[in-house]
């Protein structure tokens, strides 16, 4: 199985309130986004990986992709103001075929398993479309004005990560589509579900955190000393 990853890296990292874009942060001995590329470099079914960057950082994301000889990055490209048209970049990019499996996943995700990322290609490959997912744990309601209008059903309730996996001519249509019309969308799957292709679910798990705030960064800390990183 080959597939090529598409890793959207251009936002700022507001919530995380630091001084720069979050993904230059160090988690142990580097920077997140550094942990993150090492686990496709490190993967063989992984061919090459496209990164969405902002171009004035495109000196210190090229100085981190050669400090930790991150070979398989072909292409720098530049991302956009949402992390849709970062993504979108990326899919303009990609000069593989159009057959071919490409994976999304956030830069902030240092986390993931290859176990995941393998059977994710393998179900993209055999139905078009698969993302990761662990299943919500809190009971979860619709609340509107403070007030609560609805309990949703947690047995299908499944909160939605990265790595989601596509054939890449699905979900290039399905996002200059969306693109064209304006349809903002949060994940790549939100695309390809208005495309009205069906998205297939893969169990994720629950380490696969988002580096999103402070707390995130201590848990990754933790989680690093854990697997003895
Ligand atoms: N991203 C991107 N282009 C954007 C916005 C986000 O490539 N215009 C990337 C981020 O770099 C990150 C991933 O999308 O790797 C997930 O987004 P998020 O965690 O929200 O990161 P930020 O947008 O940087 O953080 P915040 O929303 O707190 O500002
Ligand atoms: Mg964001």
């Amino acid at each position: 199985m080959r597939y090529t990853v598409m890793i959207p890296a251009a936002g700022s990292g507001k919530r995380m309130r630091a001084s720069q874009n979050k993904l230059f942060l160090q988690l142990g001995d580097r920077p997140i986004l550094a942990h993150t590329l090492q686990r496709f470099q490190e993967d063989e079914w992984c061919e090459s990986i496209i990164i969405a960057i902002k171009e004035e950082e495109r000196l210190l994301m090229e100085a981190i992709a050669k400090k930790f000889n991150l070979s398989k990055i072909t292409q720098f490209v530049v991302g956009g103001a949402e992390r849709q048209h970062s993504v979108h970049a990326c899919l303009e990019a990609y000069d593989g075929s159009i057959d071919g499996i490409i994976l999304v996943h956030d830069a902030a995700r240092p986390f993931i398993h290859q176990s995941t990322i393998h059977e994710l290609v393998m179900k993209a490959q055999e139905t078009g479309a698969a993302i990761a997912a662990v299943k919500v744990q809190d009971t979860t309601k619709v609340v509107a004005s403070g007030i609560v209008q609805q309990t949703l059903p947690r047995e299908q309730l499944w909160a939605i990560q990265t790595p989601q996996a596509f054939r890449y001519e699905l979900l290039y249509n399905a996002s200059k589509e969306a693109l064209a019309e304006q349809f903002e969308a949060t994940d790549e799957s939100m695309v390809v579900e208005r495309y009205g292709a069906p998205v297939h679910v893969v169990e994720s798990t629950y380490d696969n955190i988002k580096m999103t705030t402070t707390a995130d960064l201590s848990y990754g800390h933790y989680l690093l000393k854990e697997r003895g990183e």
